[in-house]
């Protein structure tokens, strides 16, 4: 894997006592779904963004596959049986992480390439057509990180040219701005960005419900740095949660020294209890003093932590958000962190159920 990382911050504590248990056995509530062309239901009139979080529910990112330099790349090659299993498990949405930047023209007018265009109507038409809501977002744009004023150009380019695309697509499918602004893009220039790229997307999409997330890293301890237009209601706020990093990145490959983390456990203790319900609370504030909807769009544990510390910790990180309103799309399917075999087509039974769990 090619992938370069910056250590995300750690975050410290608050108080929080719960205790439901971990639910062992698969929930595999199933849906029957009516597909939908997807431009049968153009929008014509403003969304509620509150509204819409609750349609993106409970998610999972399709990564690995379109974020990759190419897909395939990366081992994830999105099928269509993988958009009808999500769906009868019970999930409500997919997010779809996208690498544009290697598929189009680095100078004017940076166009994307065609082909590329035709997988992402495929991959979209996939996710509505069997009933889920969709994210599609700009990923894994690293010249845009290291260089954001030379790349600012190419960055609303790429919007013009996807808003206009899927300007006739009903509501369940939302854009997202950028993932993970970092590096030299500082919240300042990120926040002009904001403004721009809205901008540009709402000339041919007035009422798409936009998802926005805050810079450096999109942790939960950023979203304070967003200065977001006032006058701009149909937006979704996102931040990514990846607390402890020593546990959830213990051993992967793209963060250097993390197999000195191997071993590191989270077993639901009072403090571990704790220290996430104080995060979720921190996110839960800024979204309340901002009246603006919260989306964790990423989290997840990766497969060199042990299984039954990663099930306590997906149920929690997923159960706490609920109750406090947030929606949650999970990292990923089929993967290093991923819920799904592609080989054996196993589902692993504790991680669904950590998220999905039957009685819950
Ligand atoms: C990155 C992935 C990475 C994941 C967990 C995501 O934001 O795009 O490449 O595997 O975070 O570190």
């Amino acid at each position: 894997m090619n992938k370069s990382y910056i250590n995300r911050k750690k975050l410290s504590s608050f108080s929080y006592l719960i205790s439901a248990l971990l639910l062992f056995n698969i929930g595999c509530s199933k849906d029957s779904s009516n597909p939908v062309i997807p431009t049968d239901n153009p929008l014509t009139n403003p969304l509620d963004p509150f509204e819409q979080n609750k349609r993106l529910g409970r998610g999972i990112n399709l990564g690995n596959a379109l974020e990759a330099p190419t897909e395939g790349e990366w081992g994830v090659v999105l099928k269509e049986e993988f958009f009808q299993l999500i769906k009868e498990k019970g999930f409500n949405s997919v997010r779809i992480p996208i690498r544009w930047s290697s598929h189009a023209l680095t100078a004017t007018p940076f166009t994307i390439d065609q082909k590329f265009f035709e997988r992402i109507d495929w991959a979209i038409n996939q996710s509505l057509s069997n009933g889920l809501a969709v994210v599609i977002n700009i990923h894994h744009y690293e010249e845009m990180m290291t260089d954001p004023v030379n790349n600012k150009e190419r960055f609303l380019s790429l919007w013009s040219q996807i808003s206009a695309r899927y300007a006739n697509y009903s509501g369940d499918l939302f854009f997202e701005l950028l993932n993970e602004p970092n590096n030299q893009l500082t919240p300042d220039i990120w926040n002009q960005n904001i403004l721009e790229a809205i901008k540009i997307v709402r000339e041919k999409n007035p009422y798409r419900t936009l998802i926005v997330s805050p810079a450096n890293w999109s942790g939960v301890e950023n979203l304070s740095t967003l200065n977001l237009p006032k006058d701009e209601n149909n937006l979704i706020i996102t931040f990514h949660y990846y607390n402890p990093f020593h546990f959830t990145h213990q051993g992967a490959e793209w963060v250097s020294g993390s197999n000195d983390w191997l071993g590191t456990k989270w077993l639901a203790s009072a403090l571990e209890l704790e220290n996430l319900s104080r995060d979720l609370d921190r996110a839960l504030s800024w979204s309340t003093t901002n009246n603006r909807p919260l989306y964790l769009g990423e989290f997840g544990a990766y497969n060199k932590a042990d299984l039954i510390s990663r099930a306590y910790w997906t149920y929690y990180v997923s159960r706490l958000s609920e109750q406090r309103g947030f929606s949650w799309a999970y990292w990923e399917f089929c993967s290093g962190f991923g819920i799904y075999d592609q080989q054996t087509k196993f589902w692993n039974a504790q991680l669904l159920n950590a998220l999905i769990p039957k009685n819950v």
